[in-house]
């Protein structure tokens, strides 16, 4: 069905006179992959149990193979694959983990995980500055369940409360809108893709009679933007907003792990009015499971707690069964790293981030990247097979590299070096680079008019 909506799409641009462009093709091609699979096949009475075991081996040892060579041009996605050594955690999986319910009240449920869960937890909450009495907070599924959650706290509190949140951010806010039934009022981005804080006071100004839910960005999702988190403060209270009229969420899914480790950074942290953040365990972090963390505000939580008798504690997630694993992946993977790992991580990918945009610059190719962001955005490759190949995200004339810690000067040279050659064959040595001043900003474009 979805391959035959695209293709009439397809067809349609063709009645409409349009060329068909590569973007169609690669929404075509994505869509029509949709039915292959490998097949789960009934066990065969001529083959015996060992056959049948190495038969499925092979299976997914070619399919490791064709991971690892993903791994080597996974440069659009934010996820970190340097994850050799949760190979050490392998022998977890024989237990079937499950922490549901709250992660700090006991149960009668006996294999679970939430020992390594609140000391995970505990360490973030050192991180953002709160102290341990003073904050709840739990291992999600990732950094969408964390929105979920931060949202639905901030409307608990606030039940007449609008959404404020950018242009810019991540399609999980607008859906929880949705899910939520809330007002939510779209603000607009600059070019950089940080929230503009002057549409921010004129939405605010005209919505006065009614409590203010915003999400902050720390790391957008297409442009690595960092909202000014101060600034958003001054302007609720410029607009007459009191404490106890709005309830701010942070949205770290990608920068929770970049930003806390820069010195000259704005500090996030809950000694400023804020009542929640999400932040991703599987991106900066490399968990091989998607995770994440949310914390907020132990004043706050009873609102959303049920006690439940089968479970035999209290209901305070959003999920009922919860991935017992990844608390643990977590805690190993802070162990083993520690404060001073994590920040070497961040200033390679900071050093890499800027060598890209600066050969990409000195290529002559459109590109930008924010303060504090370890995502280069540069132009569209208007070929679907590279953008594929690079694992590239793209969006309208954009594309961007999300450099992680896997991502190294050796990958991104392979990368710049297959870009400049196939840009000889997609513009031809005269090379004019498209106009991208409306997506990136005046300064940052290097087409033939501002260059
Ligand atoms: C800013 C932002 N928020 C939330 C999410 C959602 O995170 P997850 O995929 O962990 O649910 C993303 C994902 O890329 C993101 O970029």
């Amino acid at each position: 069905m979805a391959a035959q909506l695209s293709a009439n799409n397809f067809n349609q641009k063709a009645i409409n006179g349009e060329e068909p462009s590569d973007y169609d093709d690669h929404q075509a091609m994505a869509e029509e992959k949709k039915g292959e699979g490998f097949a789960v096949e009934e066990p065969n009475n001529e083959e015996c149990a060992v056959e049948r075991v190495d038969r499925l081996s092979k299976t997914v040892t070619e399919f490791q193979e064709h991971l690892r060579e993903r791994v080597s041009y996974y440069l659009g996605y934010p996820a970190n694959h340097n994850c050799e050594h949760y190979l050490a955690l392998s022998t977890l999986l024989q237990f079937n983990i499950n922490n549901v319910g709250d992660p700090f009240k006991e149960s009668d449920h006996g294999l679970h995980s939430k020992k390594f869960e609140v000391g995970v937890l505990d360490w973030f909450a050192q991180l953002w500055g709160i102290d341990k009495d003073e904050y709840w907070g739990y291992v999600t599924n990732g950094g969408t369940e964390g929105n979920l959650h931060g949202i639905l706290m901030g409307r608990e509190l606030l039940p007449n409360g609008i959404l404020y949140t950018s242009q810019e951010s991540h399609y999980s806010m607008f859906k929880i809108a949705r899910m939520y039934r809330m007002d939510c009022e779209t603000i607009a981005s600059l070019a950089t893709g940080k929230m503009d804080c002057n549409d921010l006071r004129d939405k605010l100004l005209i919505n006065k009679d009614r409590p203010a839910i915003i999400n902050i960005n720390i790391g957008t999702t297409f442009k690595g933007a960092t909202d000014d988190l101060d600034l958003v403060v001054q302007t609720l209270e410029d607009c007459g907003f009191s404490r106890d009229q709005f309830y701010i969420h942070c949205d770290a899914a990608i920068s929770g792990f970049v930003v806390p480790f820069l010195k000259q950074a704005p500090k996030f942290t809950f000694k400023k009015p804020i009542g929640s953040v999400s932040i991703s365990g599987h991106k900066f972090l490399g968990c091989p499971m998607p995770c994440g963390v949310l914390l907020t505000r132990k004043r706050y939580i009873d609102i959303l707690s049920t006690s439940i008798e089968y479970i035999a504690t209290v209901d305070t997630t959003i999920a009922g069964s919860r991935n017992g694993h990844s608390p643990i992946f977590l805690w190993y993977v802070l162990n083993i790293k520690g404060q001073k790992g994590l920040e070497e991580d961040v200033e390679k990918c900071l050093i890499n981030s800027r060598y890209l945009r600066d050969r990409l610059k000195k290529a002559g190719i459109n590109s930008m990247l924010n303060e504090m962001s370890i995502t280069v955005v540069f132009e569209r490759p208007p070929d679907s097979e590279f953008i594929r190949h690079w694992q590239l995200q793209c969006l309208g004339n954009m594309a961007h590299v999300v450099i992680m810690p896997h991502v190294t000067v050796e990958m991104l040279d392979h990368f710049l070096y297959d870009l400049l050659q196939k840009r000889n064959i997609w513009y031809g040595k005269l090379q004019l680079a498209p106009l991208l001043a409306k997506d990136i900003g005046i300064c940052n474009c290097v087409c033939s008019v501002h260059a």
